[in-house]
């Protein structure tokens, strides 16, 4: 195999502006994550706010993963970046900037989908992390479960039909008063309280269910939310709304966790491998993982990144731009962000 290029990649589609240096697919030479803080103040991004605040750091993110890794940005063979799906201001700022390096640096240009690269972050750390998998991507925008054959070929089983995963964590967590993000903080409060004290419902998720209806796959959170919200009133009419947030998250917590492992292993047994791969800032849920490798078993393998590339962070992005150079696929000068970009490679439904 010929020398492996050293990459640059930035991600800025949501409230992470970060950047890193690899050589090859698990060689970081140099990564760095902020995250911006502001969000908190209103319980969820606030778009305008998160483009400014990429503008402002951008420069001195990069900086900071170049000084890292001990290279100069003339030393970089590719750039890469995420190109969508995002908030689009806040994608054009890494857009202008990876454009506007590579351009300079007469260097080629990869785009890259965010959430086909949340399919990657596990395999920065662990190269056993490769198809075939059934993968569970759960972030604050997208719950998607996929049968992944290869790399670069992507069959979606099902997807959330109203809120994401992570989406249903913030929410809640705003509701229960515990501050955004919702997932980390609900996981914390989760550990003291008891997840049968309130019975919430398992959206979508019965015995009924057979293979080709529609509903077998797909998840749907936002009944569980207004559950929790009408279980918050009940509970506050009684003064008793205190005493129960930790039960209210851990019951929360368990209804999310229910549905995802019961749908990734109904994916399991349908296409008889046991392997899974998680992608997503939900996958650092450590009830889903605990939960999903139970459900798996003794000759099950799950797959899930650190928490660090759980979230969003642009290691995957250079892992997943890797694979779309290596096969050829860069970017020209007119490339633009987008929103809802599709994701690449896509069959079925
Ligand atoms: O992938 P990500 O960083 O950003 C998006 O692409 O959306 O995911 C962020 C989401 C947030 O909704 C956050 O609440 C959730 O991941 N999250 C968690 C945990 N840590 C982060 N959800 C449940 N449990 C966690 N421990
Ligand atoms: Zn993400």
């Amino acid at each position: 195999m010929s020398h492996a290029p050293l990459i640059l990649a930035l991600e800025t589609s949501c409230d992470e502006t970060s950047a890193a240096v690899l050589r090859g697919e698990r060689d970081v030479l140099g990564h760095v994550i902020l995250s911006q803080d502001v969000h908190r103040l209103y319980g969820g991004v606030v778009p305008e706010l998160a483009s400014r605040a990429h503008l402002r750091v951008i420069t001195d993110v990069v900086d900071g993963a170049l000084a890292e890794a001990g290279v100069g940005i003339d030393q970089i063979d590719v750039f890469g970046v995420t190109a969508g799906p995002g908030l689009i201001g806040a994608l054009l700022v890494g857009v202008a900037w990876a454009k506007g390096a590579a351009y300079a640096a007469r260097r080629p240009l990869v785009a890259v989908h965010h959430m086909e690269a949340h399919l990657f972050a596990v395999n920065v750390e662990n190269e056993d992390a490769r198809p075939p998998f059934v993968a569970l991507l759960v972030s604050g925008g997208h719950t998607m479960l996929l049968w992944v054959p290869e790399w670069g070929r992507y069959e979606l089983l099902g997807e959330t039909r109203d809120d994401a995963a992570g989406e249903a964590f913030d929410k809640v967590a705003k509701i229960l008063g515990l501050g955004y993000p919702g997932g980390p903080v609900i996981q914390r409060v989760a550990a003291e309280g008891d997840p049968a004290a309130h019975p919430f419902p398992r959206p979508l998720l019965h015995g009924g269910q057979r293979p080709g209806d529609a509903d077998y796959y797909d998840f749907s959170f936002s009944g569980l939310k207004t559950a929790v919200l009408n279980r918050v009133r009940e509970l506050e009419a009684q003064g008793r709304l205190e005493e129960e947030v930790p039960s209210l998250a851990a019951s929360f917590q368990a209804a999310v966790v229910d549905v995802l492992v019961a749908k990734t292993m109904r994916a399991v047994e349908a296409t008889g491998c046991r392997r899974v791969v998680l992608g997503g800032g939900v996958a650092a849920s450590r009830a889903l993982r605990a939960a999903l490798a139970e459900g798996l078993g003794e000759g099950g393998e799950l797959y899930y990144p650190s928490a660090r590339l759980a979230t969003d962070n642009a290691a995957m992005i250079v892992r997943a731009a890797l694979f779309h150079y290596r096969r050829g696929e860069t970017a020209g000068l007119d490339l633009t962000a987008r929103a809802d970009l599709p994701f690449p490679g896509l069959v079925g439904r």
